[in-house]
């Protein structure tokens, strides 16, 4: 398996304190995840591409868009928006996207790791003939929209077959990862470990994220 990635989600960090919270966690991350949602494709609204200027890390960025149809001069706008920061991945929903090999495609052409996400209800089915076209996959393990929510734990069957069929792809799991549930979806066969709640909701971010490490150790 692929090595395990600790992501921090900055949805629940403090938004006025944002550059701090980054500072704070940056040391210990792999990536840092920015959720992009439009009120369309989930019931909740984010600032778009602008909050890229709103902090400076030297970690790279999962952008993950929870977007209906997000187009390639929308996808252009993150990619613009500041050229400091390094961009490792962009993701998109299979449920959002009516031609899905075509914006992978793009993303890829940017020289940015395309990745696929699948809601809870989605069957793994509906990707299988997409996997070849995206370096990464996430399944998302709660409805996606909100932070703060219950793992599904159900979905570890989909992160199960996934690992089986692609012994050397990068599975990222999102949605109520903590201490106790990251050692459940590492057995499953996940790699990339998105938390946001637990991390910036704690006392200690720092700890927070050593707990999560160590749990699947
Ligand atoms: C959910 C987002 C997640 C969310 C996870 O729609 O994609 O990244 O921030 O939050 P926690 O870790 O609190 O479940």
């Amino acid at each position: 398996m692929p090595k395990i990635k600790i992501v921090p989600s900055i949805l629940s960090a403090n938004q006025d304190k944002l550059q701090d919270e980054i500072n704070e966690v940056e040391e210990h991350s792999d990536l840092l995840q920015v959720d992009v949602m439009d009120n369309k494709f989930v019931p909740n609204i984010t600032s778009q591409a602008e909050l890229l200027k709103k902090f400076y890390t030297k970690v790279p960025l999962d952008i993950h868009l929870m977007v209906k149809e997000p187009s390639e001069e929308y996808i252009k706008t993150f990619i613009n928006s500041n050229k400091k920061l390094k961009i490792n991945n962009i993701t998109v929903h299979y449920e959002a996207c009516s031609n899905l090999e075509k914006i992978l495609r793009f993303i890829k052409k940017n020289n940015i790791i395309p990745c696929i996400a699948i809601n809870p209800k989605t069957p793994l089915g509906k990707i299988k003939k997409f996997l070849d076209k995206a370096s990464m996959v996430l399944v998302m393990t709660v409805e996606p929209g909100f932070s703060g929510q219950k793992f599904i734990e159900e979905c570890m069957e989909k992160v199960k077959e996934l690992r089986r069929l692609k012994p050397r792809l990068d599975i990222e799991v999102d949605g109520g990862i903590n201490d106790k549930t990251a050692p459940i979806a590492v057995k499953a066969g996940a790699n990339v470990l998105v938390v946001s709640s637990f991390i910036f909701k704690a006392e200690d971010k720092v700890a927070a994220i050593k707990r999560v490490l160590k749990s699947v150790k």
